[in-house]
């Protein structure tokens, strides 16, 4: 690894502000940006499509075997993932993509071929990752990690906010029950569950805007 190769982590909840956060901080350092959500929310389109029984682990790794996962740069720099060539970036955003990935993220043939395929892609570019086990499991050794959060009423609201801003009909009380779950989930499945690294830097986000995290991270950085 070279002096110049940068990976910077991003770990958290949902809700948090990590993705808007890591596509903003990756934009101002000129690095790129790695969404690991969307690799296992992609794998997720494909097995509903397919009508699979999504707790059939076995089935789900061969998927996942055979499965093409890829990110296409857009004109404004930012990145669609696509699925087999198929840009699907659209796709991996609905409610029942969202609440059907944790089968996904808790299959361990899964994990093991996303944790390789995600260090394949910070091996030689420099990355702002996201997701849940980029301090812990996948980038171990990277240069910044940080644990962003939020309080919990602040990251519903903005779910809520983007959703709406999205043209989504949403009711608050499913989403706070659904983005709950979805934490427990994360926090409790056996294989890459979320969890701070010992060695990650706790970033609050709470009454912050996405600069004024940005801007947070960017003063624990020295480049
Ligand atoms: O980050 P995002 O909300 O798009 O992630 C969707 C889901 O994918 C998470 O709730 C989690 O279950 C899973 N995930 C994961 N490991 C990652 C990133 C996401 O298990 N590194």
């Amino acid at each position: 690894m070279s002096a110049e190769h940068l990976v910077i982590t991003l770990d958290g909840p949902a809700g948090a502000g990590k993705s808007s956060v890591a596509k903003a901080l990756a934009s101002k350092l000129g690095i790129s940006y790695l969404d690991t959500g969307a690799m296992y929310r992609a794998l997720t389109v494909k097995a509903l499509r397919l009508k699979m029984d999504l707790s059939d682990e076995e089935a789900l790794t061969t998927l996942c075997r055979n499965t093409k996962l890829g990110f296409k740069e857009m004109p404004d720099g930012s990145l669609n993932i696509t699925l087999d060539g198929e840009d699907v970036s659209v796709a991996i955003r609905s409610p029942e993509i969202t609440n059907n990935t944790h089968y996904a993220a808790k299959t361990p043939g899964v994990r093991t071929l996303m944790v390789a395929w995600q260090r394949a892609m910070g091996q030689d570019r420099s990355i702002v990752t996201d997701g849940r086990d980029q301090g812990t499991v996948v980038f171990t050794d990277a240069r910044y990690k940080f644990y962003v959060d939020a309080d919990v009423e602040e990251r519903v609201q903005r779910r809520y906010k983007e959703l709406i801003a999205a043209g989504k009909k949403v009711d608050l009380d499913q989403l706070r029950t659904d983005m709950q779950d979805r934490d427990q989930k994360d926090f409790n499945r056996a294989v890459g569950p979320l969890k701070k690294a010992p060695d990650a830097i706790t970033v609050d986000s709470t009454g912050l805007t996405v600069e004024g995290t940005v801007a947070k991270i960017m003063k624990l950085i020295q480049l």
